[in-house]
């Protein structure tokens, strides 16, 4: 039998409801950041997530501030309704969509560095990337309230970024680096 369909919601605030009503049932609440164009990689975190999670939230959103100016964030695959359709296979409560405004609302101003571990390597050929993706990654882990976070090793830096973040910052979220598929 396939797993029921998942939730997908656009705002903070029914994202909120649910992740609620998961935590009153005393679910265990897991996330899987992702910017969408999902592939078996991406599937085989969901799997992880739900073998060790009551309640499994994954995040669609493609990320414009971890865009170089010369990178295309335009040209980004966008494909919400085949990625909700896999993510159904192999089972997920809610996707958290949001638009691109509600997550840098006007005026936003505030910008997560993580220092050393985010300058060689990907960041000397991506300035400001993991500032971007460490600003977006804690403001979905503030959004989702969720216990852990799954990663794929296969960033292996970006796994780095956002572990030196979680420690610096005593978010209280556990990080899973998943193997590369
Ligand atoms: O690895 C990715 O897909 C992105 O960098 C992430 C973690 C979803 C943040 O936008």
């Amino acid at each position: 039998m396939s797993p029921n369909p998942p939730v997908v919601v656009h705002d903070v605030t029914a994202l909120g409801e649910l992740v609620a009503g998961a935590r009153r049932q005393g679910k265990r609440i897991g996330l899987v950041p992702t910017m969408g164009a999902l592939h078996e990689g991406h599937l085989s975190l969901v799997r992880t997530c739900r073998s060790e999670c009551g309640f499994t939230v994954v995040s669609v959103f493609v990320n414009p501030s971890q865009f170089g100016p010369s990178e295309d964030f335009g040209k980004y695959p966008r494909t919400l309704e085949a990625d909700v359709q896999a993510l159904a296979s192999v089972g997920t409560d809610v996707v958290f969509a949001p638009a691109s405004d509600a997550m840098y609302g006007p005026g936003h101003a505030t910008w997560v560095e993580v220092g050393a571990v985010a300058e060689p390597l990907e960041g000397q050929c991506r300035p400001g990337h993991f500032r971007g993706v460490a600003t977006i990654v804690l403001k979905l882990f503030n959004l989702v309230g969720a216990d852990v976070a799954y990663f794929g090793q296969k960033d292996y830096q970006q796994t780095l970024v956002v572990k030196q973040m979680v420690r610096d910052l005593d978010l209280p979220i556990a990080i899973c680096v998943c193997p590369t598929v």
